[in-house]
């Protein structure tokens, strides 16, 4: 297969973490007899210092006319600080996500067999957890109408959903149950938004669709507390914008390390595949970074292309790096921590 992959590194750590996921992908290019182009372009601050904006239109032509995207990550410190600074690199992630109509978010949580005691909760909770989240990813709260008035003093982010966005949400959610256990959760806060309601009101309406599976409606706060008491009793979760940003980062604790867990952004023409994980300014330069994120997401990417096989054979490769103990230091456990870099060779020489 020939392969058109937009490269949007980013900043901080990410430069480093998509060096490793191309060569990973490149190994398996090589294996499978598949053909990438890769076309970087430029987003967040990067893009900031190098063009004034964090998406500019260039790199929404390269993006557009890809096959795919692979984000490393983007966000700077010198922002965190400065309210006031007139363009933020986030804003560059956001527009980004309405260009491309990324509208469903999938951020699957698992565990690892040789990492369980990683996780801050008990082995016994998190054994067995296979769950995936499908966030709403181009409405609600973050995309409302929001400003000030009485001076300053008052402000306001209107939340807006129409019942055509949360079916294209919950349609995804279906299927995907249905590859899997067969059991959806609604998480919405019905008893108090009117959102939330319209949400409950058209899942419902579609179950008939779906005869055989199973849904359930729990309200987001329960579903916090659920999520780290039993996690392992949820399968597929849907859920609208700002309640999946906060599950989710939630759920990726289960896992023991958030420098583990893929994404996926899909829209109706080209998807997106990205490591949860932020841009880690700290650790920038440093050949540190954990890349194994980045790499199954790379998995992710050939997965969505049907290439079941390829998607695997990453996988297995991760999985047997941290059996042998090639990890960074996020996972050495004071033993040997292997670089970015190092683990990145490990892994493509192990495809
Ligand atoms: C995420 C991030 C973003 C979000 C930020 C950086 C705007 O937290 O991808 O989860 O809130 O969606
Ligand atoms: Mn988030």
């Amino acid at each position: 297969m020939k392969l058109n992959i937009a490269l949007l590194a980013g900043d901080g750590i990410g430069p480093e973490v998509i060096d490793q996921a191309v060569k990973v992908s490149d190994a398996i290019a090589q294996k499978f007899g598949h053909e990438i182009t890769w076309k970087p372009a430029l987003t967040g601050a990067a893009a900031i210092d190098a063009v004034g904006e964090p998406y500019p239109d260039s790199t929404h032509e390269v993006c557009k006319n890809a096959d795919a995207v692979l984000f490393g990550a983007i966000g700077h410190p010198k922002y965190d600080n400065d309210p006031s600074a007139p363009v933020r690199p986030e804003q560059g992630l956001l527009k980004m996500r309405k260009a491309l109509g990324l509208f469903a978010n999938v951020r699957p949580t698992f565990t690892f067999p040789s990492l369980l005691d990683k996780s801050p909760l008990k082995r016994e909770r998190i054994e067995g957890t296979d769950l995936v989240f499908l966030r709403e990813l181009t409405g609600g709260i973050y995309f409302g109408e929001k400003g000030r008035k009485d001076n300053g003093d008052t402000a306001y982010d209107n939340c807006v959903y129409t019942r055509a966005e949360v079916q294209r949400l919950a349609k995804k959610g279906f299927e995907l149950a249905m590859t899997r256990s067969k059991k959806l959760c609604c998480v919405d806060k019905a008893n108090v938004l009117e959102t939330s309601r319209l949400w409950r009101e058209t899942v419902q309406a579609m179950e008939k669709d779906y005869p055989e599976v199973e849904v359930s409606y729990e309200f987001v706060d329960a579903v916090a507390m659920r999520l780290v008491q039993w996690p392992n009793s949820y399968d597929v979760l849907i859920t609208e914008n700002l309640f999946g940003d906060i599950l989710t980062d939630e759920a990726s604790v289960i896992s023991g390390s958030m420098g583990l867990m893929p994404s996926a952004s899909m829209g109706a023409e080209v998807s997106l595949f990205e490591p949860i994980h932020g841009s880690y300014p700290q650790a920038t330069g440093l050949n540190i970074a954990n890349p194994m994120a980045t790499v199954l997401s790379a998995a992710m990417m050939f997965e969505n292309f049907g290439l079941m096989e390829e998607g695997k054979a990453m996988r297995d490769a991760v999985n047997k790096a941290l059996e042998a103990g090639v990890v960074t230091e996020d996972l050495a456990n004071g033993g040997k921590a292997y670089g970015t870099k190092e683990v990145g060779d490990w892994l493509a020489a192990n495809i």
